[in-house]
């Protein structure tokens, strides 16, 4: 499978794709900005980057235009927004219908759009975690493909929470895309995902208690 990743910055969660030994090829990597440290980090595992600075377009349609044209030149069968921080139209989504997956970091459908450790702390949840999903023309409102669980700490701040939630970021993601690399993913009539093979299924919500 190939795959293209869009990143706006640190770009751990893509370096925990490039680790994750995938049976995919990453074709290349594009970030929005000259400046996000995934680049080097893309280039050291010798995938192929291109920048495309969000800042150079007058307007979300003629980024998004641009951005389509980069990712199609590698006709990618599945493009991974890996902490890419900008919102994509309706046109940009549709047009990857099925094959476009985003990570949020929280339990979706809790806490879409930014902010969301330290608005899960405002709201005094005990769980928090993050979500691998399907991406629609709506902000984070996708099928899920997969959550991850962690506790939240009476003593925690919105660092040590993400700090907690990221580490399973890094866990969930890798397994996501194992199951779209392997074509065991379906998106259903009844608008969820369904991962053929019930023993891994059963890994789509991971718990990670603390030890
Ligand atoms: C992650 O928390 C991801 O869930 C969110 O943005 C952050 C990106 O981090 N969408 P990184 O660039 O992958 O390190």
């Amino acid at each position: 499978m190939r795959v293209v990743i869009l990143i706006s910055g640190r770009g751990s969660n893509m370096q925990a794709l490039l680790d994750a030994g995938l049976p995919v090829e990453f074709a290349c990597v594009i970030s929005n900005r000259p400046d996000a440290k995934g680049l080097e980090i893309a280039a050291a595992h010798g995938v192929p980057t291109v920048v495309l600075n969000h800042r150079d377009y007058a307007d979300r349609p003629g980024f998004d235009t641009a951005l389509a044209a980069e990712i199609d030149a590698f006709a990618p069968e599945l493009v991974i927004l890996a902490g890419f921080m900008r919102v994509l139209s309706d046109a940009f989504v549709l047009h990857y219908e099925r094959r476009l997956i985003n990570i949020h970091p929280a339990l979706l459908p809790a806490f879409p759009g930014l902010d969301t450790h330290q608005r899960a702390l405002a709201a005094g949840v005990k769980l928090h975690g993050c979500t691998v999903h399907f991406v629609t023309p709506e902000v984070d409102s996708g099928p899920i493909l997969a959550q991850a669980a962690v506790p939240v700490l009476p003593n925690d701040t919105q660092h040590t929470l993400a700090a907690r939630v990221l580490r399973q970021e890094h866990r969930l993601f890798p397994q996501a895309v194992r199951w779209c690399a392997e074509g065991r993913v379906t998106w259903g009539e009844d608008g969820r995902v369904h991962v053929r093979d019930s023993l891994d299924a059963a890994d789509s919500a991971l718990v990670a208690p603390l030890s």
